[in-house]
């Protein structure tokens, strides 16, 4: 017999019982004991490779020997991006992301293109045939990807070690289970445990592993913060449901930076890795159509062109709604209020409604001048020409600010094909207009961009 104890915690005083019980004896709070163990045998692999731990000693930082860019390709560039470079070894990677936006089928991608690499997939979620299935219709075939539905993690922990995979992807955390914990599959102590387990033979064996997360209803990650604390990389999957792609974005990173983006298409065989952003962000269109601007935006370290959509329209109750999707609504309120106020643009009895193309989320403040624009032309009812695009924050007085990386910005609309960019004037300094093919405005103020844009 396995000699493994494990007690009831409150988490709302830390009081400690034998049994679980609804009602904490000691601070009186409903539902707050959690199982934890307190006291255990190490098995298997795990063990073996515990019994030569020698203790730890202190040494002198600049003595530690550390391996350089050992980094694991995993033959998919986005992924790679995200995680900064490639896949550390021993490090812990959590995907999490809401039900069907399409983690199984990333990550099994990822499994079936990476040759070179012994993957092992094992899923709680979906039966062996199901995952065959799921193969056949992403239509990659290769000879090192194995796969085994199991969620036990003593039975899983058994096999990896026969199989010794290079990489190990595990769908899903919650599913998991180990005899160890009493608690059913899917409760707090168990994803914490589980979790533990799995961390423990990452870093004894140096296998890096993918955990996938679900996400609750608030967009939390399913299961105590905790899981967030243990893990290396934390990766959200994201995007709109209705709209073909998805975004990969890094939430926490310890060997890289959490700026970067991933973006993918999802198809009818699988995700497609898309390269150049701004092909599926810019929507096309035959005619002008008032109410569009375009920003020019950096997320992460990439540039992206992105299409920002008004409505202005005159409010049909007393009090006009101001409504956004991807965009602080906040942020709007107070670029009306600027334009009310600075600028003298009635629009404090209209309706206003803001969309960014392709259900992306922006926190850049160059968009801004691309959102006074949009809602302005619809306000005119008159139309921005589809080759002028804008990079620029709007201050409280109306002013047209300097954004960061304002080159790169310029050279990648400039790629694009785009033949006018504004800017704000403090950007200009230093800046080469000859390099590009578009032509840059610098300008300071809203009522200059009005101007040249529509009169
Ligand atoms: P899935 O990977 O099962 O999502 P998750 O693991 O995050 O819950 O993705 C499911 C959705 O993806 C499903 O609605 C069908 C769609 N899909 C495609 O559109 N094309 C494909 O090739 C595949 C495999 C799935
Ligand atoms: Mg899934």
């Amino acid at each position: 017999m396995a000699k493994v104890k494990t007690a009831f915690f409150c988490q709302n005083c830390g009081a400690q019982t034998s049994k679980w019980m609804g009602k904490c004896s000691s601070c009186g709070e409903w539902n707050t004991l959690i199982e934890e163990v307190i006291q255990r045998e190490e098995k298997g692999i795990i063990r073996s490779a515990m019994s030569d731990r020698r203790s730890a000693v202190p040494v002198k930082i600049l003595e530690v020997n550390y391996s350089h860019e050992a980094r694991i390709d995993t033959c998919d560039k986005e992924l790679n991006r995200v995680l900064g470079g490639g896949l550390v070894p021993g490090s812990l990677v959590l995907i999490g992301g809401e039900p069907g936006i399409g983690k199984s089928t990333l990550m099994l991608q990822v499994a079936l293109k990476c040759e070179g690499q012994k993957f092992i997939y094992i899923s709680g979620e979906e039966s062996d045939q199901q995952l065959r299935m799921r193969a056949e219709r992403v239509g990659v075939r290769n000879e090192n990807c194995f796969i085994l539905p199991e969620t036990n993690t003593q039975a899983i922990f058994q096999h990896l070690e026969m199989l010794r995979p290079d990489i190990i992807i595990i769908d899903s955390i919650q599913t998991l289970q180990t005899d160890i914990i009493e608690s059913s599959a899917g409760s707090i102590s168990q994803i914490k445990e589980c979790a533990a387990e799995m961390q423990k033979y990452s870093k004894i064996t140096h296998t890096p592993v993918f955990l996938i997360g679900h996400i609750t209803k608030d967009g939390n990650l399913a299961g105590p913060k905790i899981l967030e604390h243990m893990v290396d990389t934390v990766l959200q999957f994201e995007g709109d449901r209705n709209y073909g792609y998805r975004i990969l974005r890094s939430l926490k990173n310890r060997f890289g930076s959490t700026s970067e983006l991933g973006i993918y298409e999802m198809n009818d065989n699988g995700l497609r890795e898309v390269s150049n952003p701004s092909e599926i962000l810019l929507s096309q269109r035959d005619e002008p159509v008032s109410g569009i601007a375009i920003a020019a935006m950096v997320e992460g370290m990439r540039p992206l062109l992105i299409e920002t959509q008004a409505l202005v329209s005159t409010a049909v109750y007393g009090t006009p709604q101001r409504s956004t999707t991807g965009f602080d609504v906040r942020r709007l309120n107070m670029l009306l209020a600027v334009l009310e106020k600075r600028s003298g643009f009635r629009l404090g009895h209209k309706d206003v409604f803001l969309n960014i193309a392709g259900g992306l989320k922006v926190d850049d403040p160059a968009i801004d001048l691309a959102v006074v624009v949009s809602i302005l032309s619809s306000n005119q009812e008159s139309a921005i020409d589809s080759k002028t695009c804008f990079a620029a924050e709007v201050g409280l007085s109306g002013e047209i600010r300097p954004i960061n990386r304002v080159e790169q910005r310029i050279s990648e609309a400039d790629k694009l094909g785009f033949e006018r960019i504004f800017i704000s004037r403090f950007n200009t300094k230093g800046l080469d207009f000859k390099r590009y093919s578009i032509k840059v405005i610098a300008v300071t103020r809203i009522e200059e961009v009005y101007r040249k844009l529509f009169s």
